[in-house]
């Protein structure tokens, strides 16, 4: 029998480490800032942290724009604290990730500078260059509001470069073996510094058609990454960020010798969608479009993270009705043509009910569940804020200044705090959600919980059930012993839900949920106020 890796039961939490919890004063998170904080990571149950990029960076996209790939930005430690940070971790039985952005740098990299400076460096190879931009390959740039192409012009070096994302993130020129050898370099520097694998930014960009001629790269690139991290590291994963269309998303597991984990973007623009418009069709149509990925890798599922929550693989009626149906109604929450800059809770009005439900849904699909820091507390969106920093606001601790994230002065924080909404630090934080047995928090804690006494969840078979209700989810889960049936109600009235399959009343037991259920002879029934769910749990040699 393959042995189990250990990606397969986490439960993963993100958060960015500069807007997480600041232990300096000086207005930004930092590493000892989350050190401090481990007792609340842990007690929250979640068994690895995917840290975002926490590099020296311009910042000119939050980090995703490095400038140097061996170190830590001075605000938020050093890589000494970075190791301190894992060693303290894996105290605790909690893995770390980091974020690893290989399809572009800053411009402010020093490998980019000396490539503009001098034509004949081999950094000047490190990138894309020409010049005769009318001849170019073209394409579309992955921000449109915001950048008109993917060629910039270069002063210094009189020729255009190739940037899929921001003028100020050329593209690597991830063909040339002399860049691959400096990716795989910075991988073992960070599994030397404790990380135990790494979410690779942009991989779908990462094997795009690139540069003059629109060179393009196969899953080698990545069979190569994971040879290198699993030869430094036995047990190191690789997550890969990969938006692509979902025919072609197996591709990247590379019949098991590439990715680990893919995050499904398909499985989250539909379920978040289904659960807000209160129909489950959605996520009807997600299990269809999916493929089938067994013995190939496993799929990493979220609800929200800190882009914009990216609507492109909804059919183009649904993107244009959650277009208007999600946002605040003035338009300032769309971005990109694609999505809105807003978080799980103003996508469910703030409704902590649905927020607890969708979580549920989430931890009892196959796959492994990714939380996104703040999300567990109902953290909302600053509009005011530019670009996608609306849901990049400071964790909210207390109802102290600045929610407990910095003693300094509120404008000099990363980002200011929310407040002067139904959202603010003083109505929504840990400290009173964590004395509350039926706060948010604690509801996702026992979500938590319950997902991790039954980890062959996660990779189960999933089967979709027809519910009698177009706004009822039931589903279950089939693994070799055990067969999990879940009911889930997305609708704002009582609903009965008849499912008929056989489940023996004496082998079935509920594992979470406030919903009621009773069994007969002909199957199962679900009693279900608005918001309801019920986890059922059942040994299977007598329910077949
Ligand atoms: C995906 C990241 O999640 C996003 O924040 C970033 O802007 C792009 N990749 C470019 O690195």
């Amino acid at each position: 029998m393959v042995e189990r890796g250990w990606h397969e039961d986490a439960v993963i939490y993100t958060l960015d480490v500069k807007t997480f919890n600041d232990s300096d004063g000086d207005g930004w998170g930092d590493f000892q800032g989350l050190i401090e904080k481990l007792d609340y990571i842990e007690d929250l149950g979640v068994t690895c942290l995917w840290l975002r990029p926490f590099y020296p960076s311009p910042l000119r996209d939050n980090g995703y724009d490095v400038a140097d790939y061996y170190s830590v930005h001075d605000r938020m430690g050093t890589p000494a604290d970075f190791r301190e940070l894992t060693d303290r971790a894996h105290d605790r039985g909690i893995r770390v990730l980091t974020d690893l952005v290989f399809n572009h740098t800053s411009t402010d990299h020093g490998w980019f500078q000396r490539a503009r400076e001098d034509p004949d460096s081999k950094y000047h190879d490190y990138y894309l260059w020409t010049s005769h931009v009318d001849d170019a390959y073209q394409t579309s740039n992955i921000f449109p509001d915001r950048e008109d192409g993917v060629w910039s012009y270069d002063e210094v070096a009189d020729k255009h470069y190739f940037h899929q994302f921001y003028h100020h993130q050329p593209d690597l020129n991830v063909s040339n073996p002399a860049v691959r050898d400096e990716i795989h370099d910075v991988m073992r520097f960070w599994l030397d510094q404790g990380a135990d694998g790494f979410r690779i930014d942009a991989a779908h960009p990462m094997l795009l058609p690139k540069g003059h001629n629109g060179t393009t790269e196969g899953i080698g690139l990545f069979k190569e990454l994971k040879r290198v991290v699993t030869a430094a590291k036995d047990h190191a994963v690789l997550i890969a960020e990969a938006d692509d269309q979902p025919e072609h998303l197996d591709y990247y597991f590379g019949d098991g010798e590439a990715f680990d984990l893919m995050f499904n973007f398909v499985l989250n623009a539909h379920m978040v969608y289904g659960v807000g418009v209160r129909d489950a069709w959605p996520l009807h149509r997600a299990n269809e479009v999916l493929p089938d990925i067994s013995g190939a890798g496993q799929w990493a599922n979220f609800l929200r993270n800190h882009d914009e929550w990216n609507l492109l693989k909804l059919p183009q009626e649904a993107l244009e009705h959650a277009r208007e149906y999600f946002g605040p109604g003035d338009g300032s929450s769309w971005i990109f043509g694609r999505g809105h800059r807003l978080r799980l809770a103003d996508l469910f009005g703030h409704d902590h009910d649905r927020i607890a439900m969708a979580h549920s849904l989430l931890f009892a699909y196959p796959g492994t569940p990714v939380v996104l820091s703040g999300d567990e507390i109902g953290m909302g969106s600053d509009l005011w804020l530019d670009e996608r920093e609306s849901v990049r606001t400071p964790m909210q601790w207390d109802d102290s200044e600045n929610g407990g994230f910095s003693t300094a002065g509120r404008e000099d924080c990363y980002n200011p705090l929310v407040v002067g909404t139904e959202y603010s630090f003083e109505h929504i934080n840990v400290a009173d959600q964590q004395s509350d047995p039926d706060s948010l928090l604690s509801r996702i804690q026992h979500i938590i919980a319950a997902r991790k006494r039954s980890p062959e969840l996660s990779d189960g078979d999933l089967h979709l059930a027809e519910s009698g209700h177009k706004d009822v989810l039931v589903h279950r889960v089939d693994t070799d012993d055990t067969a999990f049936i879940f009911a889930h109600n997305f609708a704002d009235e009582y609903r009965e839900s008849v499912l008929q399959w056989e489940v023996p009343d004496a082998d079935t037991s509920k594992q979470l949920g406030d919903g009621g259920y009773h069994i007969e002879d002909d199957g199962v029934t679900f009693l279900l106020d608005p918001c309801d769910y019920v986890w059922l749990r059942g040994d299977k040699s007598d329910w077949d």
